[in-house]
């Protein structure tokens, strides 16, 4: 059984929301779960597969606790590791950043030799830009969530992804 660890960082509690509820419904096998605002490199070493959770902040900035856990984070070997991201934002306030900090996140997976999952349809998301998307793919790098015009759709969302997550991690 593969081992997994979670990452997550939430300024108002959406992104902790959608962690606890990814937990719940995770059946699997345990998760470990580590909030950026204390993770240190070495608790993430020993994991074969890693969720990360974050919100988008200011314009396309990472949310503030993943914001000061970067510059360590840049130095992650990510070689042999499987990755599974998920955003949180807002398509219609900030539709040019919308869920930028996944894109950030995965740019430095993909540079430091991990592998990543879970990608999900852009369709069904109204905005103009995003990092997050993969050139020319209609995809995102995560499952991408927007608590603040779309909650709704949350529920749906996290399960139609953590289905394909255990497919794809089989
Ligand atoms: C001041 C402010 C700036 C924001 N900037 C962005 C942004 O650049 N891109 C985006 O997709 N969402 C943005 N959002 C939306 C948040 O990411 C969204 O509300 C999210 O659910 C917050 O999750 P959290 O409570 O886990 O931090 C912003 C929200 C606020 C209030």
């Amino acid at each position: 059984m593969k081992t997994i660890g979670l990452i997550y960082g939430s300024d108002t509690g959406m992104t902790e929301e959608v962690t606890n509820a990814i937990i719940e419904k995770w059946t699997l096998c345990d998760i470990d779960v580590f909030e950026a605002s204390h993770v240190k490199n070495s608790d993430i070493e020993g994991f074969d597969v890693l969720f990360l959770g974050l919100s988008t902040w200011y314009d396309g900035d990472l949310q503030s606790d993943w914001d000061n856990y970067y510059r360590k984070f840049e130095n992650v070997d990510f070689t042999n590791k499987t990755i599974a991201l998920y955003g949180l934002g807002d398509q219609y306030g900030y539709g040019e950043y919308f869920i930028d900090g996944v894109g950030i996140l995965a740019e430095i997976v993909i540079k430091n030799g991990g592998e990543i999952v879970g990608k999900w349809p852009t369709e069904g998301y109204d905005y103009e830009i995003s990092k997050a998307e993969i050139d020319g793919e209609n995809l995102f790098y995560g499952l991408a969530i927007d608590e603040d015009n779309q909650p709704e759709l949350t529920e749906e969302r996290i399960d139609t992804w953590l289905g394909m997550l255990e497919n794809q991690l089989n």
